[in-house]
């Protein structure tokens, strides 16, 4: 049976955008109703949509219907997924305050299905605390979210606030309508995030990792049936719901809760940026200041475990291992050694210097090396879609 995708558009100036979204989904024999809030009709005429989409567009919680139901109660029934795009912070706040004042807030309420919220706003307004607040107390009722692009916004500023590519809402509105449940009953362990290791009781070293790589595996792999352990380092991402989240700090506590899930575990993806050196000696006290007393501060460093190259010695036969390569020259051929001694079946091998990839950024750039010189280039993608692409691969090796 046909599917039905309810998209609530708020009042932002990527409304128009939306038409485009519409008649991808239309072109694919999905039923489209569009919702919008007073604000956006101030932007797109409901007319526009209502063509695209072939259905009445839903404006006013009072218009007469012919249906003999409340009319938001009746297509919070009908409907198999909800989009709310654009989302702007007044109608973000609205949904994680529960009011229900408009024809689109209303059937939010009333909404069981799956929901994903795309915010499009100025980078500020992005940035605010009220509104990153509202965002995560959604995402803890369960709301999935996709964070905006960076770029020129419409207000003239550059900063993260513009909507996602039409392409990317499109990927992930399928992505979430049909869930490919492919990794039922198998368990997996991704590590995320920097590890950090302490110099003093008030500084540590550590490095660019943000977490979100692997937090996106942990997510791709819960949407896809799979039993998932969170091992983190630092990272201000919030756990997918979900997963079994492990936090640690350094890269020995790391390697030990690793060891610890590792005989349990069908797959392993090392996504952690790991730090390979820790400190000898911590200072019990902090470093006072020399006060050019000396000329150089000296910090004896050890080497820490090569986390991914442990599990790999202790590798059972069932077991999928995959580790990543974060590189600045030679990519492919570091990536290799590193395939090899760690013990991998593949290895995402990503050039952390080129613009759009590696740390810190929302898209990457990288080849899959197999154990079986299987190589795979992949474009610039989101990372929610190298993380579907690193589970594919996942997949297709547990089949073989
Ligand atoms: O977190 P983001 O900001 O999204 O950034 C993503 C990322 C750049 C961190 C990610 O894509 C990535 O490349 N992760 C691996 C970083 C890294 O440590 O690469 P490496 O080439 O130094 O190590 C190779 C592999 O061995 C990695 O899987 C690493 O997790 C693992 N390793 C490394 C050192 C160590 N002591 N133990 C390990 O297990």
């Amino acid at each position: 049976m046909a599917k039905t995708v309810a998209i609530g558009v708020t009042g932002s100036i990527a409304v128009y955008k939306i038409v485009d979204l519409v008649s991808k989904l239309k072109k694919d024999d999905i039923e489209v109703v569009v919702m919008m809030t007073e604000g956006a009709t101030k932007f797109v005429s409901p007319l526009t949509f209502k063509t695209i989409s072939g259905r009445e567009v839903l404006t006013d919680l009072w218009q007469e219907s012919q249906e003999w139901k409340v009319q938001h109660i009746g297509i919070a029934e009908q409907i198999d997924f909800l989009l709310i795009a654009p989302a702007t912070a007044n109608f973000i706040a609205k949904m994680a305050h529960g009011i229900a004042d408009d024809f689109l807030s209303t059937v939010v309420l009333a909404n069981t299905a799956p929901c994903l919220i795309v915010p499009a706003m100025n980078s500020n307004m992005y940035k605010n605390s009220v509104v990153q607040d509202n965002i995560k107390k959604l995402i803890d009722y369960g709301y999935k979210f996709m964070d905006p692009d960076s770029g020129l916004l419409a207000c003239g500023v550059i900063g993260q606030g513009r909507l996602p590519e039409i392409d990317d809402i499109y990927t992930q509105v399928n992505r979430l309508l049909f869930p490919k449940k492919d990794l039922l009953g198998k368990r997996l362990m991704v590590n995320a995030g920097t590890t950090c290791e302490d110099i003093d009781p008030v500084r540590f070293i550590a490095n660019r990792g943000t977490g979100k790589m692997g937090y996106c595996i942990a997510q791709e792999a819960i949407a896809r049936g799979a039993e998932v352990i969170l091992v983190s380092g630092k990272s201000h991402l919030e756990p997918p719901a979900g997963v079994k989240f492990e936090s640690v700090w350094g890269a020995e506590e790391m390697c030990r809760v690793m060891l610890d899930y590792q005989s349990s575990c069908d797959i392993i993806i090392g996504a952690a940026a790991v730090g390979d050196f820790r400190i000898v000696n911590i200072a019990e006290e902090k470093i006072k200041k020399m006060d050019g007393h000396s000329e150089k501060m000296i910090l004896e460093l050890a080497e820490n475990p090569d986390i991914l190259k442990t599990l790999g010695t202790m590798k059972r036969s069932h077991q999928i291992m995959v580790g990543f390569a974060a590189e600045t020259q030679n990519v492919l051929e570091n990536a290799r050694i590193k395939l090899s001694k760690k013990n991998l079946d593949f290895i995402v091998a990503n050039d952390v210097t080129a613009e759009g990839a590696g740390f810190a950024c929302d898209t990457n750039i990288v080849t899959l090396i197999g154990r079986d010189g299987k190589i795979k280039s992949l474009p610039k993608m989101s990372k929610e879609d190298v993380a579907a692409a690193i589970i594919d691969r996942v997949v297709e090796l547990i089949k073989s």
